[in-house]
């Protein structure tokens, strides 16, 4: 698609409608057989925060479209001594072909984004994560067959991941609801823009009603109640977030086909119980592989095929 490349992914409303369905389509047909297009180019993976299924699922993607891929740890870069991050975003503009950025403020992914001409991805802000909702829209759909009409329901902290999810469901036409304690809501302008995106069609539900939000909906969601750099408050959230935890009992409210999802790393028996990750409802590991399909999807498209 042609009007992808050269673009950057800071966030899903990047995307139109059209051209994240676009993606899931070409991830899919990507998944059922081998495509080589990026001989020769280099993927820049700059990661401030830990990470296994981003930096090893757009690694192998990138390889497996016969392009190169360079870590860009900031503990090896001058990055870590502090230089600007205008400059850095110049140089590797002028070595990379495309560069995915892990870190913390949005804003300074979008600093990247503006003096890098490269495209630039979204590998994981504290304000969103759109690869890993890209994989979650495609498993649901592998799961399914369609999108439109089905109700997802994410149960924690309103973080990164339930900012995007409620963008890409008001995007492709799926009901969403987040439930979460009064203190820990999403983002109030990405909950305005997903509302106006569903104009009134689909519903997005804000709540602190974890029981009302599970009932029958077909997609599960959870995730960390802690995200990295919130350690130091972990302890302290585990009461606050016990009545969220996907277990067996409210489980028994959703759908009967439904399926549990989680972006991972996963704590057993605090967001979600082993029973439940475990048993026979949970499609998690289709969803980490499926990062990889769809961001080989997106390299493809940003970087065209010439
Ligand atoms: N879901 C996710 O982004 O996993 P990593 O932090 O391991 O990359």
């Amino acid at each position: 698609m042609d009007t992808l490349k050269g673009r950057d992914l800071l966030s899903l409303a990047d995307l139109t409608v059209d051209e994240l369905l676009y993606l899931l389509d070409l991830a899919a047909k990507l998944k059922s057989g081998m495509v080589k297009l990026q001989r020769n180019k280099v993927l820049g993976l700059l990661f401030s925060k830990a990470s296994t299924r981003t930096r090893v699922s757009f690694s192998v993607a990138m390889y497996q479209l016969g392009g190169q891929v360079i870590d860009l740890n900031p503990n090896v870069t001058q990055v870590s001594r502090g230089e600007p991050l205008v400059d850095t975003a110049r140089v590797l503009d002028r070595y990379l072909d495309i560069l995915a950025i892990r870190t913390f403020e949005h804003k300074d992914l979008e600093t990247f984004a503006e003096y890098a001409k490269i495209p630039v991805i979204n590998a994981l802000t504290d304000l969103e994560h759109p690869c890993q909702v890209l994989a979650d829209l495609m498993t649901v759909q592998e799961c399914f067959g369609s999108l439109s009409g089905l109700t997802l329901a994410y149960f924690g902290d309103g973080n990164n991941m339930a900012n995007s999810l409620l963008l890409g469901c008001a995007m492709v036409g799926m009901n969403v609801r987040i439930a979460t304690p009064t203190d820990y809501q999403p983002n109030g302008e990405i909950v305005e823009q997903a509302k106006a995106i569903a104009d009134g069609k689909t519903e997005v539900i804000i709540t602190t009603d974890a029981t009302s939000a599970m009932q029958d909906v077909q997609v599960v969601y959870t995730d960390v109640w802690a995200s990295m750099g919130q350690e130091e408050e972990a302890r302290m959230r585990i009461p606050i977030f016990q009545p969220y935890q996907v277990n067996e009992k409210l489980m028994e409210l959703a759908a009967k086909d439904a399926i549990v999802l989680h972006c991972l790393p996963a704590h057993r028996d605090e967001e979600i119980t082993d029973a439940v990750i475990e048993g026979p409802q949970s499609r998690v590991w289709d969803e980490a592989e499926n990062r990889m399909h769809v961001q080989k999807a997106l390299l493809a498209t940003l970087l065209g095929s010439d």
